[in-house]
């Protein structure tokens, strides 16, 4: 794991696009596709943005990429509260990315079960996977509460124990709402994960995180330890202020 702190989240989004753009470049050279799950919230908004931008919007190639989400907030996809929508508005209709090469969660399908089931099974069919296989991701994208979940892996819900399943409803008590998340084993499989974590509100719980003692229920950012893969925290010094081991 690596810790690298930036000045400013602009900076924080310039160094996240270039490595976006280099295993994007390597996974398309290599297998002729780049899988990435975005993250949701509003930190990455200034990435996706980025992305889009005259700067790297020609470095993507629209018809290699595929996107998915670690996450999804249960709302309709053009409610404000989407992820998809978030990333629709900010990276996929700027860079013109297909329909084909987006796989957001069917929140409009009859129950929480039916959309995490399909899901997984759109998982299942666009990795080929077979016999249990977790999804092997070229990148994923994460946030961080405040409260130290991630995606929608929150303090003390069911889904931290999923180890079978992709992709799940998870019953969020303190926000009183059904979330769908990725779980621990398809985000522990990825070959990069990076954590994008910036704001002085998110700096006394990435210490915790980060420096303090092991406690995934509580802390579920600490349940991200990638099997065969990088995990790189991308903070900028606000969230970093309380740090020891870690300086711009
Ligand atoms: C979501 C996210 C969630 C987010 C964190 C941080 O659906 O909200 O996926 O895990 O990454 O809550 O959110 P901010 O970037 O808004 O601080």
């Amino acid at each position: 794991m690596r810790v690298k702190v930036f000045q400013s989240a602009g900076q924080l989004s310039e160094f996240a696009a270039e490595r976006f753009i280099e295993i994007g470049a390597r996974a398309v050279s290599e297998k002729g596709a780049f899988s990435v799950a975005l993250a949701g919230g509003s930190t990455p908004k200034d990435l996706y943005s980025l992305l889009a931008s005259e700067k790297y919007r020609e470095k993507i190639s629209r018809e290699s990429v595929f996107f998915y989400f670690g996450d999804e907030r249960n709302v309709p996809p053009d409610d404000a509260e989407s992820n998809y929508r978030m990333a629709k508005e900010n990276l996929f209709d700027l860079l013109e990315i297909p329909v084909r090469n987006i796989f957001r969660w069917k929140t409009e399908l009859k129950d929480e079960k039916s959309t995490a089931a399909d899901y997984a099974k759109t998982l299942e069919e666009t990795f080929d996977l077979s016999g249990g296989a977790f999804p092997r991701f070229d990148l994923i994208l994460l946030g961080m509460g405040a409260d130290g979940h991630t995606a929608s892996l929150f303090p003390f819900t069911a889904a931290l124990a999923e180890n079978e399943k992709t992709a799940v409803a998870n019953w969020a008590e303190k926000i009183n709402a059904w979330r769908f998340t990725l779980t621990f084993p398809v985000i522990n499989n990825a070959s990069n994960v990076f954590f994008l974590v910036t704001g002085e509100d998110k700096a006394e719980t990435l210490k915790e995180v980060l420096e303090g003692g092991r406690d995934p229920q509580r802390l579920p950012a600490q349940g991200v330890k990638p099997s065969n893969g990088e995990l790189l925290w991308l903070v900028d010094r606000a969230a970093a202020r309380l740090l020891e081991t870690a300086k711009p």
